[in-house]
């Protein structure tokens, strides 16, 4: 939700800045725009709407610096257009500020001091870039005590934020409050960052930053002050990643490069978290942490909260825990009564979104303990919940997500069992986590392997439909809402995920003459029952798909998965549903990677 970029002290400024947005531009990519400053007194403001190729056509050759900021947004005030876009200027040109968040006051702000300024853009930006030059010019502050002063003013706003002065043409100046940041240290130069992601090329050494915090970046020096303006030291930490698994390789889109990851995702986290025997590595004080509870609590948002849902049922079989899960932007403002022990789990692939944040805030002042299971490594989430496990699946670009959904739903799985099996829970010691994940992965491969049949399906049936149901029972209906919500993000084609039961009680009537009803059936209970839901719809013009577990399969079944557990169908049944979304996307010449409307890592409520 927003990408921002800085550099000082670098005579490829402009470069590192553009090639910085790229890697972040998978967090907005409505407009983008950089500030360049030179020592020797020239300037330059570039702004486009669209994406970074798009900014990079309209970077002449004459645009260099040795300073610089860039943004790429994902709009919230104001509509896509280049005024709009970042930076944004104060109105004697002396500041530029590029910022990540919302400002939930800049209406008070700008009638309560602002209100002879004549503003150029309909951003909540701007209306702190001119606060900062007012008090700069009316109180005689210098950039540093005008920024502070007016990040005092920012009420219960979020936000990441670099500044530059046209008077210390090498200096950033960084603030931070919920919206992630990081700076980067690099040899002779340091960056800034919303994700280390971004300047993997330039250093692996990055320093995390805390809400509340402002920061001075000059070429040689970073200097953090905390709140009541006390410097702080901080140790930087080491990001164990190549720039080169930030790259799409070969594939055409980042998505598909995910899809394929997968089986290998599985492998990893078998490697990560289970030891020779197969016994989950867990820290015992989680699992105390856990077992003490008496009921679990699972949040998440969109395809996470989906993960939830397969978890619940996961935890639930293997430790007999009673648990819930929930929405987080439901969760944050509508909190249920908690148990008398209640432990919370948070997933979330960027460890990020703000409505996730906003729970385990408030978590977090009810002293509840919290464990989050995250891809990204020193996340916001990952740092305030009272653990982390790490989901090992590689940088996840796609904004559809992919392997963070199974690598979520596996991590659950050996959770459940290191949790089931200390309570001496039979089904959780009768599961064997490694065989199933062996068997995972190979099934993922296979599914994988068959490309092409799933995209003669995708064009069949997809391609020229307005609108299609998932169904399914249990673990599918959850598998459904999932494939549904791939479908509508990537293709635009209305979907549906839908308790297979249901239908009949009111959404059937939506059924019409070739209306695509893809049937989720992998488990033995209720496999007679969606199929009898199936021919209910076919009675009405459906035209239907069926996604099978081997043992379950009829002659006419469509996808056929290759047999495992029962608890783990999700892991391989999401998989042909991923790639009927991915083609039908790409046949319909959409930008699979990147679809309208939408960012990835939501740091806004
Ligand atoms: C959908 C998708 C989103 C995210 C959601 C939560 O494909 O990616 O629904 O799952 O925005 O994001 P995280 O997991 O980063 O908290």
């Amino acid at each position: 939700m927003c990408g921002i970029v800085g550099v000082t002290g670098n005579d490829n400024t402009v470069k590192i800045i553009l090639n910085g947005l790229q890697k972040l531009e998978y967090r907005g990519y409505d407009s983008a725009g950089i500030f360049v400053n030179s020592k020797n007194g020239q300037d330059y403001l570039v702004k486009e709407k669209g994406r970074i190729k798009d900014l990079r056509k309209e970077v002449g050759p004459e645009v260099h610096g040795t300073a610089g900021i860039g943004h790429t947004r994902w709009a919230t005030h104001g509509v896509v257009s280049v005024d709009n876009a970042h930076p944004q200027v104060s109105k004697d040109d002396r500041f530029y500020l590029v910022h990540n968040g919302v400002i939930e006051n800049f209406q008070d702000l700008k009638s309560d001091f602002l209100s002879d300024v004549p503003f150029t853009s309909q951003t909540d930006t701007e209306v702190v870039v001119q606060l900062i030059d007012k008090f700069a010019v009316e109180d005689h502050l210098d950039a540093h005590d005008a920024f502070v002063k007016a990040l005092g003013y920012l009420k219960g706003s979020s936000y990441g934020f670099l500044l530059m002065d046209r008077e210390e043409p090498e200096t950033l100046y960084v603030a931070k409050n919920k919206s992630p940041l990081l700076i980067g240290l690099a040899d002779g130069y340091n960056v800034v960052c919303s994700d280390s992601l971004a300047m993997l090329n330039e250093t692996h050494d990055f320093l995390e930053l805390m809400d509340g915090e402002v920061v001075t970046v000059k070429p040689d020096e970073v200097i953090i002050e905390n709140k009541d303006g006390e410097k702080v030291e901080r140790k930087p930490f080491h990001v164990d990643m190549n720039a080169d698994e930030t790259d799409k390789g070969t594939y055409p889109f980042y998505m598909l490069k995910e899809i394929d990851e997968q089986p290998n995702v599985m492998r990893k986290l078998a490697q990560e978290y289970l030891s020779d025997t197969g016994k989950p590595v867990i820290s015992d004080d989680l699992l105390n942490d856990m077992q003490e509870a008496d009921r679990l609590y699972i949040v998440g948002a969109g395809t996470s909260y989906h993960a939830g849902l397969v978890g619940k049922r996961l935890f639930e079989s293997m430790t007999q825990k009673p648990t819930e899960v929930h929405i987080s932007s439901e969760f944050a403002y509508e909190q249920p009564i908690l148990s008398e022990k209640p432990f919370f789990i948070f997933l979330s692939q960027s460890g990020e979104t703000a409505d996730s944040r906003e729970v385990l805030v408030n978590v977090n002042s009810g002293n509840y303990k919290s464990l989050t299971l995250t891809n990204v490594q020193n996340s916001t989430l990952s740092r305030e919940a009272t653990y982390t496990l790490l989901l090992h699946a590689g940088p996840e670009i796609a904004v559809a997500s992919t392997k963070a959904y199974t690598a979520q739903i596996a991590l659950e799985a050996i959770l459940a069992k290191a949790l089931g099996e200390r309570d001496n829970q039979i089904v959780a010691s009768n599961f064997d986590i490694r065989q199933q994940l062996g068997l995972v992965a190979t099934g993922m491969q296979a599914l994988v392997d068959e490309k092409n049949v799933i995209e003669n399906i995708a064009k069949d049936y997809f391609l020229n439909t307005p609108n299609a149901f998932y169904i399914g029972r249990g673990l599918d209906w959850t598998v459904s809402l999932e494939s549904a919500l791939k479908l509508k993000e990537i293709s635009y084609v209305q979907a549906e995920g839908f308790a297979s039961g249901e239908l009949k009680h009111g959404t059937i009537a939506l059924i019409e003459e070739g209306t695509p009803v893809i049937g989720i059936i992998t488990q033995k209970r209720t496999a007679g029952l969606t199929r009898s839901n199936l021919q209910e719809t076919m009675a009405r013009g459906a035209k239907t798909i069926t996604i099978v577990a081997s043992k379950l399969a009829k002659p006419g079944d469509t996808i056929i998965l290759p047999d495992i557990d029962e608890h783990l169908t999700p892991l391989l049944s999401v998989v042909p549903a991923q790639l009927l979304a991915y083609y039908t996307s790409l046949n319909k010449g959409l930008d699979v990677d990147k679809p309208r409307n939408l960012a990835k890592s939501v740091t806004v409520e």
